[in-house]
C-alpha cells in the first residue's frame, strides 16, 4: 500500500475563494538519492513542483470523480528533481472541477470531513530511497506552509486571473483536516494530456470593432501566451462562433465568463492556465499590453490520452469533414469525464449524451479505460434503490429514460467493441439494481414527467423534449436495457428468468398501449406517438412480433422520412439509431439520402455552415444566419456525432460477428452517389480494413483481415469467405 494512505489532507482558510493556494515544505535529503516517488492528489486540481521544476503530474490532475467517495492519486517518478541537501516541494491547488460539483446542487456538500464545502485540499507523500538502501518519507501534515499565489482566481467556468505583480504575503501553517484517506484510489482513468496546437489563423477586426483571433478549430483546452515585457493588462474572452454580422458571440456560454486576465508587471514570461480549460475557436482581445504579435499565442487542445483506433475516408469531402468533426467532438468532450459540452456553465457528465455516442466513441478511440473509470463513478453514485442519475459524477438523484440506461448500454457497447467481459462483471451489480428499480417502480417511472424525451427533436416547435411521448420512450428503454442485461447475464452464466418476465411484460405494454394507431388516437386525441423516433426505437429494439410487422414499421418510417422532404426530425434518442433502422430494413438508399442531405436539417448542413465540431442543435445557426436560443446552443456537443458509428458499420460495413471482433463480417453498403469508402478499426485481434471503389461498371472491394480471425463478406446479398491478409473481390455494380 502506498505511503500516501498514511498522509494527512491539508487545507487553507479562504481556499473557497477561487484563488490558487500553494502548499510547500522544505526538507533535507541527507544522502545521495537513488529513487524518489511522489504520490499526490487534491480536492480541486493541482500542480506539483520540486525545487521549482515541474514534477510532471498530468494537466488538471487528479481528474474529476465522485470526490466524496473516490479521489484518484497520481504517482510520479521525481528522482531527477531531488538533490542531496535542501529541497522544497510545493503543490498548488485551484478549484477546477469543483465549480460543476457545487453549482448544480442546491445544497453544499462535504467532499472531505472538515473541509469547507467549496474549499480545496491537497495530500501527498514523497518517498525517498537513498543509494545506501535507506528510505525517508515526506508527507503532508501540520508542518507544511500555505500561501496565496499570483493565480488570483481560477474557475473552470469563469476563467483565470493571473497577476504577475502580486507579491504573496508570507505563508502560514496549513490546517490538517480530520479526514481519513479511505477515499483515495490510484489513478484509474486515462491521464489528461496536451495534444494538438493551433496558431492564430486569422486576426479579425469585426464590424463592431473587436479584435478577434481565429484558431480555425473549435477545441477544448487553453491558450499558451508569450507575455512580452510591457506592464499592463491582457484580457481575453473565449467564443465558439461569430454571429451573422461577423461579430464576436458568446452568449451561449450563459453564466460562464470564460475569460483570461493577465496583469503584467514588465517581465517576460510564458502564460498557460493550469487550473482551468475553455471550449473555443475564437478569442476576443479585450485588452492587450502593447503590440499584439499573433505568433506569441497558440491554442492547445487538452483531452484524455486515448489511442486512436478508427479511421474513415471517402470520396465525399463533406462527409470527410463531418467525420473529422465527430472526432473533434470526442476530443473536446472526453476530458476525463464524457461531458455534454466544454464551454458553457455546464460541462457535465450527462449520461444520455455518453450513451448515444458510446458505440461510435469506442470505434474512434480506445476508450475502455476512460469509461471504466467513469463507470466506477456511476457505481459510486447509484442510489440505494438502484436509481442511476442523469449526470455522473452526480449531485442529483433524478433519472431519465435513455440517460440512466447508460449504466447498461455503455458496458454492453464496450463489451461488443473490445470483447472484455470484465466490463460486464464489474458493472453487473449496478445494472441488476437499475433493472430491479425499473421493475419495482415501473408505473411511477414510466409516468414521470421529468424524462428528457427525444431531447431537441425537431418534430415539435420550440420544445426541448420532442414530440415522441416520454412514456413510450421510457417503456422502450426498459425493454432495451432489460434485453441487454439478459444477454450479459447469459455471458456471465447468471440467472435471468425473472428479468425475462419483465422483458416480456415491457413488450406487452408496447403492444397494448403503444402500437395500435387508431386506439392511441382514440385515447389520446392525437397521433403524437407516431414519430420518426417511435418507428426507429421499435425497429432498433426489436419491438415487433413478426417479420410482417417489422416490414410494416420500416415502410412507415421510410414513408415518413420521404414524406417530409427526406429529412430527419429525430433528437438525441432517435438519431443514433435512425440510419441503422433504415438500412437494416431495406432502406439503405433513404439512409444515405439523409446522410448526404446538405440543406437544413441534416448533418451536412452544419458542415456547410463551417462547423468544425458537432453542434448541439440541428439549427444552432439557422438558415438566415440567426443563432438558436442562447440558453442551450453549444457548438461542441458530440451526441449527433453518433452517426460515425453508421459510417464504420454500414458505409464501410465493418461488423463484429463476435464481441471484440473475434469473428468479423464485412457488409459494406455501396451507394452510387459516392465513388469510394475506406475505413479501418484496430481491434484486440488486429486491424480490420474495408475499402470499396466504383470503377466503371464494377465495384472493387478490398478487405484486410488479421491472422486467426474468421471473416466473411456479404456483398449485394452474396456471401464470401475471407482469409487472413488482403482479400480483393471485384463484382458488377447492380
Ligand atoms: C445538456 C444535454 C443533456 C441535457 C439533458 C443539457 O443541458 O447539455 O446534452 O443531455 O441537458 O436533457
Amino acid at each position: 500500500m502506498d505511503e500516501i494512505y498514511k498522509s494527512k489532507w491539508i487545507s487553507a482558510k479562504g481556499s473557497a475563494d477561487n484563488a490558487v493556494f500553494e502548499y510547500s515544505k522544505r526538507f533535507f535529503a541527507h544522502k545521495k538519492i537513488k529513487k524518489a516517488t511522489l504520490c499526490s492528489s487534491a480536492i480541486g486540481v493541482y500542480t506539483a513542483k520540486i525545487n521549482g521544476a515541474n514534477a510532471d503530474v498530468y494537466p488538471l490532475a487528479p481528474g474529476w470523480t465522485m470526490y466524496q467517495y473516490r479521489v484518484q492519486y497520481q504517482k510520479t517518478d521525481v528522482s531527477s528533481l531531488i538533490k542531496e541537501g535542501e529541497n522544497v516541494i510545493s503543490l498548488s491547488v485551484g478549484r477546477g472541477f469543483l465549480c460543476q460539483a457545487v453549482s448544480h446542487d442546491g445544497t453544499p456538500r462535504t467532499l472531505l470531513p472538515g473541509l469547507d464545502p467549496s474549499g480545496t485540499a491537497v495530500i501527498c507523500s514523497l518517498d525517498l530511497l537513498y543509494d545506501d538502501g535507506s528510505t525517508e518519507n515526506i508527507s503532508t501534515d501540520g508542518t507544511w506552509l500555505v500561501g496565496e499565489t499570483k493565480w488570483r482566481s481560477c474557475d473552470m467556468y469563469d476563467g483565470d486571473v493571473y497577476d504577475s505583480t502580486f507579491i504573496p504575503p508570507s505563508p502560514v501553517s496549513a490546517s490538517v483536516l480530520p479526514a481519513g484517506t479511505e477515499t483515495l484510489v490510484f489513478q484509474e482513468g486515462c491521464e489528461i494530456g496536451e495534444h494538438e496546437r493551433f496558431g492564430v489563423k486569422e486576426v479579425i477586426l469585426t464590424p463592431r470593432g473587436e479584435t478577434v483571433l481565429d484558431f480555425g478549430q473549435n477545441i477544448t483546452g487553453y491558450l499558451q501566451i508569450k507575455v512580452r515585457a510591457t506592464a499592463g493588462v491582457c484580457r481575453l474572452t473565449y467564443g465558439e462562433v461569430l454571429d451573422k454580422d461577423g461579430n464576436f458571440y458568446r452568449d451561449n456560454y450563459r453564466a460562464a465568463k470564460a475569460q483570461t486576465t493577465i496583469i503584467c508587471g514588465g517581465g517576460e514570461f510564458v502564460f498557460k492556465p493550469k487550473f482551468s480549460f475553455y471550449g473555443f475557436r475564437y478569442v476576443r482581445v479585450d485588452e492587450w499590453n502593447g503590440e499584439l504579435i499573433p505568433d506569441d499565442i497558440c491554442a492547445v487542445a487538452v483531452y484524455s490520452n486515448m489511442e486512436r483506433i478508427g479511421n474513415f475516408h471517402c470520396s465525399h469531402d463533406g462527409l470527410n469533414k463531418l467525420y473529422e468533426n465527430v472526432i473533434w467532438g470526442q476530443k473536446g468532450n472526453f476530458l476525463d469525464v464524457p461531458t455534454d459540452c466544454p464551454q458553457r456553465d455546464e460541462r457535465m457528465g450527462w449520461t444520455g449524451d455518453a450513451q448515444v455516442f458510446s458505440s461510435c466513441a469506442a470505434k474512434n478511440f480506445d476508450v475502455l479505460r476512460f469509461f471504466e473509470k467513469w463507470l466506477s463513478d456511476m457505481r459510486a453514485c447509484q442510489k440505494d434503490d438502484g436509481r442511476i442519475p442523469v449526470v455522473v459524477p452526480s449531485y442529483w438523484a433524478r433519472t431519465s429514460a435513455a440517460w440512466s440506461d447508460a449504466g447498461v448500454i455503455i458496458p454492453y457497447n464496450l463489451y461488443m467493441q473490445y470483447g472484455d467481459a470484465r466490463i460486464i462483471s464489474d458493472n453487473y451489480d449496478m445494472m441488476r439494481r437499475w433493472i430491479d428499480y425499473l421493475r419495482n417502480n415501473f408505473d411511477d417511472y414510466i409516468a414521470d414527467k421529468r424524462h428528457f424525451g427525444d431531447w431537441l427533436a425537431l418534430d415539435v416547435p420550440d420544445e426541448y423534449s420532442g414530440k415522441t411521448p416520454k412514456e413510450f420512450i421510457a417503456v422502450a428503454f426498459c425493454a432495451r436495457s432489460t434485453e441487454l442485461f439478459i444477454e450479459m447475464s447469459k455471458i456471465l452464466g447468471k440467472e435471468y428468468e425473472k428479468y425475462s418476465e419483465f422483458y416480456d411484460f415491457c413488450r406487452d405494454v408496447i403492444r397494448r398501449d403503444f402500437s395500435d394507431e387508431s386506439a392511441y388516437e382514440a385515447s389520446h386525441g392525437d397521433s403524437s406517438l407516431f414519430t420518426q423516433t417511435y418507428y426507429v426505437l421499435r425497429l432498433s429494439f426489436g419491438l415487433y412480433d413478426s417479420d410482417g410487422e417489422r416490414a410494416e414499421l420500416s415502410e412507415k418510417l421510410n414513408d415518413m422520412v420521404l414524406g417530409c422532404g427526406t429529412h430527419l426530425t429525430t433528437g438525441f434518442v432517435g438519431t443514433p439509431y435512425l440510419l441503422f433502422a433504415l438500412s437494416d430494413n431495406g432502406y439503405t438508399k433513404t439512409a444515405y439520402s439523409l446522410l448526404l442531405r446538405k440543406e437544413y436539417p441534416s448533418w451536412l448542413y452544419q458542415v456547410s455552415r463551417g462547423a468544425t465540431t458537432m453542434w448541439e442543435h440541428w439549427d444552432g445557426i439557422k438558415e438566415n444566419g440567426d443563432l438558436w436560443d442562447d440558453k442551450m446552443n453549444s457548438f461542441n456537443h458530440y451526441a449527433y456525432g453518433s452517426v460515425g458509428d453508421w459510417m464504420y458499420s454500414v458505409m464501410a460495413g465493418i461488423k463484429p460477428a463476435r464481441a471484440g471482433y473475434g469473428e468479423v463480417v464485412f457488409e459494406p453498403a455501396v451507394d452510387k452517389r459516392l465513388s469510394s469508402v475506406l475505413a479501418s478499426i484496430k481491434t484486440p485481434h488486429g486491424t480490420l480494413i474495408s475499402k470499396w471503389e466504383i470503377c466503371g461498371n464494377n465495384v472493387k472491394f478490398t478487405f484486410t483481415v488479421p491472422e486467426n480471425v474468421p471473416a466473411s463478406a456479404v456483398i449485394f446479398g452474396e456471401k464470401y469467405k475471407l482469409s487472413a491478409g488482403e482479400n480483393v473481390i471485384d463484382v458488377k455494380l447492380p
